[in-house]
This record gives C-alpha cells, sequence and structure tokens, in this order.
C-alpha cells in the first residue's frame, strides 16, 4: 500500500454511506464496544451525535474515501495524562498495513492536540492477534495480561493493556 493514499481527517455527514459500509460488517465490529449499524439513518445519527463531537476521532481515509476511524479520548479531570485510543476498518482493507500506516500518522498529531497526555493505552483481547501485531509494529508495549477485565458483546473478557509514552519513540 502507497503511504500518500492513507490519510486522516475528522468525520463529515457526507460520510455517512461510507461509514455504513464497514461499521455495518460484524467482522469489524466484534471486538468494538458497539453493535453493527443496520442502516442509513444509523449511520447519519452516529456520525452527528458521536463522531463529529468526540475529541478526537478520525476518518482513516484511502485515496479520499472513509474505511475506517482511530479515535483517542483523554481521561477526565487528574488522570487526563491518559487516554484511550480505538481504531478500525473496513474488512476488506485489512492486512496491507493501513492501520498501522494510519497510527503512526495519528499519533504525533494526538500528543499536539493534547499537550498534556503522556500516555496512550489501548486494550486488545486476547483473541485479536491482528490488533496485537498492530500496536507492536507502532511501538506500543505490551504491559499486561487483564483478566476477566473488559465488557463487549454480552460477555466478560481477558484484554491485554498496551500503551505508548510521548517520550517512546514511535517505530519507523
Ligand atoms: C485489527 C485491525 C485494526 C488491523 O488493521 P490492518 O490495517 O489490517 O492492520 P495491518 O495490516 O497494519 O497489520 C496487521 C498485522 O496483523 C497480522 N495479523 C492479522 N490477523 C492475524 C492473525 N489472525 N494472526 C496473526 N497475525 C495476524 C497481519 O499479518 C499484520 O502483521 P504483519 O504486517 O507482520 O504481516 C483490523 O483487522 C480491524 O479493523 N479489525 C476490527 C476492529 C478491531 O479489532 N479493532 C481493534 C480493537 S482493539
Amino acid at each position: 500500500m502507497e503511504p500518500s493514499r492513507i490519510s486522516l481527517r475528522p468525520f463529515k455527514p457526507s460520510d455517512a454511506d461510507d461509514f455504513l459500509a464497514w461499521a455495518s460488517d460484524d467482522k469489524v465490529t466484534r471486538y468494538l464496544r458497539w453493535k453493527s449499524i443496520t442502516s442509513i439513518e444509523e449511520a447519519s445519527t452516529y456520525i452527528q451525535q458521536v463522531a463529529i463531537p468526540h475529541p478526537w476521532r478520525h476518518s482513516i481515509c484511502l485515496d479520499g474515501r472513509s474505511i475506517g476511524y482511530i479515535s483517542v479520548r483523554p481521561e477526565s479531570g487528574e488522570d487526563r495524562h491518559r487516554a484511550h485510543m480505538g481504531y478500525a476498518v473496513g474488512s476488506e482493507h485489512w492486512g496491507l498495513g493501513i492501520v498501522t500506516a494510519a497510527l503512526k500518522m495519528a499519533i504525533p498529531r494526538v500528543f499536539e492536540a493534547f499537550p498534556f497526555v503522556v500516555r496512550l493505552e489501548a486494550l486488545v483481547e486476547e483473541e485479536n492477534v491482528g490488533s496485537q501485531r498492530v500496536l507492536e509494529k507502532v511501538g506500543f508495549v505490551k504491559e499486561g495480561f487483564l483478566r476477566k477485565y473488559g465488557f463487549n458483546k454480552g460477555e466478560i473478557r481477558d484484554m491485554f493493556m498496551y500503551s505508548l509514552l510521548r517520550s517512546d519513540q514511535i517505530a519507523l
């Protein structure tokens, strides 16, 4: 994948069709906290009410079209030095290095947008080997295995905790 084809930008209302294309796929939402969406109305509402007002939720674009997202949400109050990161891309684009490249692009922008954030965290289910591999390729440190930590789709799951500090190097 030519890196110049990948870009990041805030979501726009006109992304609804492209968003629906991947957000309606259970393979993609399996490890996300939200359920697949099923209609263009739901896609539009989600973009307007969740994606656009979010503190930092960018569309991953391929040749300008929205194919996924990266979101970063700092904790509040005295914990605002810590921010949680999530991401996904449509399944027809998996395995092409897109999310790895997009995260490498996003991280310096996130640290610039939130000067008080020193730690990015990602929680990944044990079975989600592709996501673990992405974080490792970017330079995140696998810190530990959190037993029965996350709730997703009706089940309490084991998760790995990954982090990247502002002072860490993003892998080349
Ligand atoms: C996980 C996800 C974000 C990866 O995005 P991607 O653009 O396909 O990732 P990349 O191509 O940059 O890298 C994927 C790496 O994982 C590897 N991989 C993928 N699935 C794998 C599997 N089941 N077992 C072992 N390795 C796997 C790929 O081979 C690649 O590693 P490599 O470059 O060393 O060959 C994508 O699959 C996705 O959107 N999944 C659904 C949403 C999700 O799980 N989000 C993360 C929640 S924590």
